[in-house]
């Protein structure tokens, strides 16, 4: 049993190392899709952590876009975050938001890393025109129909058509659909959220994802809009699946602490 002792006394030292990376930190800056990324001299501050994390967000209005950088250490898990949205307002404007978190730990400054190997390619796939993606959801998120000369109906989880918004109690229809596990989609109508905006909001954390649409068209949460949505995603090279996934989803980050936590439980249990 020594040995064993010796052994994950051994593991807690190498996981306590990992502390011991160098991040740069605190290092914020905006840029656009057509700038070469570049991280500026004023970026100085290097700090130890356990690891190396950068958020790269990217947004596309009528009246805005901006590409941003934040590079910042952190002491949890590693792993990596998409996710994404496509809003229409009631005006008329619409907005385009993606964003990456990347936290690493297996170099020093590796988020630096990071962003360096993959810069050229996010910005290819975020560089298309974001009106013809708008014009092309549009129609099938929103109606023209105005809820005061027409009732709205929905698909429920079963997909059974039922009565969603009237003139007194108006509601958009929502489909929320868990692209990891059981792939169930749930099917609703909502009323709390009828003032708000029809979009296309996506999560993706790896072991997790998410896919959702909010509508105000009748039975637009149904499976073919549903699909018909996942490929227009697609074709603008938004998500990377034809199924609806910001990252390729095969990648399960553990972290060596909860290897550790494993180890340690199946030798004192
Ligand atoms: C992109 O950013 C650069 C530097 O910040 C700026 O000079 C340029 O005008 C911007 N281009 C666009 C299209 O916004
Ligand atoms: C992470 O840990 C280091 C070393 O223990 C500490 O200096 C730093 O403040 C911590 N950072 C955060 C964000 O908790
Ligand atoms: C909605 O109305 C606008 C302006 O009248 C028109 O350009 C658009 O094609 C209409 N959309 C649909 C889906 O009928
Ligand atoms: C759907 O949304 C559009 C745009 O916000 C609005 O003009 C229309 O009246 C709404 N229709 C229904 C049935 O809610
Ligand atoms: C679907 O609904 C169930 C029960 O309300 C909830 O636990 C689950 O998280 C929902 N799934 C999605 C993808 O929203
Ligand atoms: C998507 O990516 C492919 C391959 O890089 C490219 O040929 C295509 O033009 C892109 N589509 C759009 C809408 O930008």
């Amino acid at each position: 049993m020594s040995l064993l002792r010796n052994f994950i006394i051994f593991l807690i030292y190498i996981n306590s190392l990992s502390y011991a990376l160098q991040c740069t930190t605190d290092c914020y800056f905006q840029s656009n899709l057509s700038t070469t990324f570049e991280i500026p001299k004023s970026c100085n501050q290097i700090i130890s952590a356990k690891n190396c994390g950068i958020r790269i967000s990217f947004s596309y209005s009528p009246y805005y876009s901006g590409l941003s950088f934040n590079f910042q250490h952190s002491n949890y898990s590693s792993g990596a975050f998409y996710s994404s949205s496509v809003e229409l307002s009631d005006g008329g404007s619409f907005s385009f938001y993606y964003s990456i978190d990347h936290t690493c730990n297996h170099k020093d400054d590796c988020a630096i890393e990071f962003a360096n190997n993959n810069i050229r390619n996010i910005l290819r796939r975020l560089d298309f025109n974001h009106a013809d993606l708008i014009r092309e959801l549009s129609p099938l998120l929103s109606t023209n129909v105005s809820i005061e000369t027409s009732d709205v109906a929905c698909f429920d989880s079963n997909e059974r058509v039922r009565q969603c918004g009237i003139v007194t109690k108006p509601g958009l229809c929502q489909a929320a659909q868990q692209l990891t596990g059981r792939q169930k989609t749930n099917r609703t109508c909502n009323y709390e959220s009828y003032r708000g905006e029809k979009s296309v909001s996506i999560y993706d954390f790896g072991s997790f994802a998410s896919f959702s649409i909010t509508c105000n068209r009748s039975l637009c949460n149904g499976p073919v809009t549903q699909q018909v949505i996942k490929e227009i995603m697609f074709k603008y090279n938004i998500t990377k699946t034809i199924d609806g996934r910001l990252n390729n989803g095969l990648r399960l980050s553990l972290s060596s602490t909860f290897l550790l936590s494993i180890i340690v439980f199946l030798l004192y249990v």
